[in-house]
């Protein structure tokens, strides 16, 4: 499948990898084309690799996974182009992360509302669904990294049933996620969002960024 990966940072490199190995065509989008971390990132993965704008991505994307800067990601998407994500599944990663006044950061959308809600409303023609957004990048695409035996659980927020199973079973499962909760429509990425600040304070409180969290139940 032809695939776009929004953003240049960590999660695009991670999870852009990750899909060449499950045998997709992924084109990496920034704001300019030639971004020297993309143009990185293509030299290091082969021929099923390429680079472009955002909008060069979105078209070639049949999926577009959002893996931009929080405080970015609507200006990235409307970049991108909406005629290039009206009916397509985006995949939305990306956090609400205000690091403005340093460490820890803060969220700058919350309780009443959530980024994964501001692009679906903003682009009301995209089949959003947030997930992996709870993990680090290296977690989202190997869920048995933080313990091979005792995997977390992983959420799925959308309003469109089909997009929500197209995702779990086309990237969650070939990721190692066997315990994921499907908590209903795009409103419910306030939960998950905000447990960016106890994934926070879990980090810096062990030095460990390789951890998951599971609902025993
Ligand atoms: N790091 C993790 O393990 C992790 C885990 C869970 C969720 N997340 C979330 O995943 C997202 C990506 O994180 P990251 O650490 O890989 O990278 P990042 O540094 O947060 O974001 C990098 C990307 O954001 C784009 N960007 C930045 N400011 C922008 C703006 N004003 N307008 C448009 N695009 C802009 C950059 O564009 P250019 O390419 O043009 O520079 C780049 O592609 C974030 O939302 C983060 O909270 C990260």
């Amino acid at each position: 499948m032809n695939i776009a990966v929004l953003g240049t940072g960590m999660v695009g490199h991670t999870i852009g990898s990750a899909l060449i190995r499950l045998g997709h065509s992924v084109k990496m989008g920034s704001r300019t084309k030639g971004n020297e971390k993309a143009v990185a990132w293509v030299t290091a993965n082969g021929a099923n690799a390429s680079e472009g704008s955002f909008s060069d991505a979105a078209a070639f994307g049949k999926v577009i996974f959002v893996c931009t800067k929080g405080d970015g990601t609507l200006d990235a998407l409307r970049a991108a182009g909406a005629v290039n994500l009206a009916g397509k599944v985006l995949v939305d990663i990306s956090n609400p992360l205000d690091f403005s006044k340093g460490m820890p950061p803060s969220l700058f959308i919350c309780n009443t509302d959530s980024l994964g809600e501001q692009i679906q409303h903003t682009f009301p023609d995209a089949k959003v669904v947030k997930t992996l957004n709870i993990v680090n990048c290296e977690v989202m695409v190997n869920a048995g990294k933080s313990s091979p035996n005792d995997r977390g659980t992983m959420f799925v927020s959308g309003n469109d049933a089909d997009a929500k199973q197209m995702v779990v079973g086309n990237f969650l499962t070939p990721w190692g996620w066997n315990d994921v909760i499907d908590l209903g429509d795009i409103t419910t990425a306030r939960g998950t969002e905000m447990l960016l600040p106890i994934w926070v304070r879990t980090w810096a409180a062990t030095g460990n960024g390789h951890f998951s969290f599971k609902i025993v139940r």
